[in-house]
């Protein structure tokens, strides 16, 4: 299967940029060295569905060393580099599936030309593998597969699928949590939205709807700017700990929705701004998304209820109604991704490491393991933070 991206001509480009990354990221190194010399994924064939960008195409180096037959590489939505994308492909060993402006159908055409491969791993994302693998009877069953994320999670519970394998769960690991949604996710969207604004925060009236691990971090470091914050979250618990954070909060949305200059999305729900809350938003409001999926935000449907949009540059679109106008940034992807590099690199190092770490684990014993959900096995988490704690 030939690849499918945006420009082959970039190939030198991202294995340029690639470079600096590979050079942050000593735990993906050091496993890299472990996979060449026992080779667990020994003539398998991986589905991964991640973020195109260097940090990944570093892991996916890791992995081939590690002795794997082929990847499979399906890009997330909306957040493709194509550069990365591009020398990625250049691997043989590599089949990529990733352009930078990619619709939902095409993500899921995708995903049904890679489970055509039958794939013996699924590294997944959003649960995009998983639930493409279940949506069929199929005539093979994997090995198991890693779900990296929040919404993944969500999206398996709510499918109610019986997994005819285990899914090792990376964001129920107490170390995804405490790093990379509670502080990693916060400093790459305050990055991506300075880089995606150029403005000065501080004083800015930011509304973060949301307040778990990644919507307090995001909370935080904006007030550390200076914004001033406001928090919506439909738990009361969570609106609580927000209050104690020292945030206003509120159970009334449109209300805080009539305060904010900025709303960022971080719930890992879909339709949590529709067309139905344009009413209430401030002319010159900045709307955008940290969740995994854009669809926080309806964005087609913004979109089209406008009288008229126009590219304001840099990944920024001015939407404009009869009485108002306001800014949707990058069509509500995932922002640190979308307009940024991403999560700090040593974040991404560890997130990247255990997802390697389980993966091998399900390739070379799945004795302790069972079909279904569960969390990362506990020696993981203290190897890969135990090697953290040295570099
Ligand atoms: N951009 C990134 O790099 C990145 C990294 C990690 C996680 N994520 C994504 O961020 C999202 C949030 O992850 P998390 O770990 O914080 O999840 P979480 O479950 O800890 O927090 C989600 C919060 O949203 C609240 N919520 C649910 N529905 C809501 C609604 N309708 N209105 C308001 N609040 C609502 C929940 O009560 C909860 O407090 C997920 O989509 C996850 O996949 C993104």
């Amino acid at each position: 299967m030939n690849s499918i991206i945006d420009n082959p001509a970039l190939a030198e480009a991202g294995s340029n940029r690639m470079r600096w990354f590979m050079e942050q990221m000593p735990l993906i190194t050091q496993l890299k060295e472990t996979f060449s010399k026992e080779q667990p994924f020994r003539g398998l064939t991986i589905a991964i569905c991640l973020h195109v960008e260097p940090k990944t195409a570093y892991w996916i180096d890791a992995i081939l060393s590690g002795g794997a037959k082929h990847v499979y590489l399906v890009g997330c939505l909306g957040t493709t580099k194509p550069d990365t994308a591009a020398f990625l492909a250049s691997n043989p060993k590599i089949t990529v599936l990733a352009r930078e402006a990619d619709t939902m159908e095409k993500h899921q055409q995708y995903l049904e030309m890679v489970m055509e491969q039958k794939p013996d791993l699924l590294l997944d994302n959003g649960a995009s593998l998983i639930l493409s693998y279940c949506k069929k009877d199929r005539s093979w069953t994997p090995l198991g597969a890693n779900e990296e994320t929040r919404t993944g999670r969500l999206l398996i519970d709510a499918s109610g699928a019986d997994i005819p394998f285990p899914v090792i769960v990376i964001d129920d690991s107490p170390l995804k949590k405490l790093l990379e949604n509670a502080v990693g996710v916060g400093q790459s969207v305050l990055d991506a939205f300075m880089r995606s604004t150029s403005l000065l925060l501080g004083g800015k009236r930011t509304l973060v709807i949301g307040y778990g691990w990644v919507g307090s971090g995001i909370a935080n470091k904006f007030r550390a700017m200076g914004a001033h914050t406001s928090v919506y979250d439909v738990d009361p618990v969570y609106l609580l700990k927000a209050k104690v954070d020292g945030h206003h909060v509120s159970d009334d949305l449109e209300q805080l929705l009539r305060e904010a200059d900025i709303i960022i999305t971080a719930t890992g729900r879909f339709h949590i701004i529709t067309k139905e809350h344009i009413p209430c938003l401030r002319s010159g409001a900045i709307v955008c998304n940290a969740g995994h999926f854009g669809f926080e935000i309806d964005a087609e449907d913004l979109i089209q209820a406008a009288e008229c949009v126009e590219d304001v540059g840099n990944g920024r679109q001015l939407l404009r109604y009869q009485d108002k106008h306001i800014f949707l940034l990058s069509q509500a992807n995932p922002l640190n991704l979308a307009a940024g590099d991403g999560n700090p690199i040593s974040i991404m190092d560890l997130g990247l490491g255990l997802q390697a770490c389980c993966g091998a684990r399900i390739a070379t014993d799945r004795s302790k393991l069972h079909n279904g959900v569960q969390p990362v096995p506990r020696d993981i988490d203290c190897f890969v933070s135990q090697s953290m704690l040295h570099y």
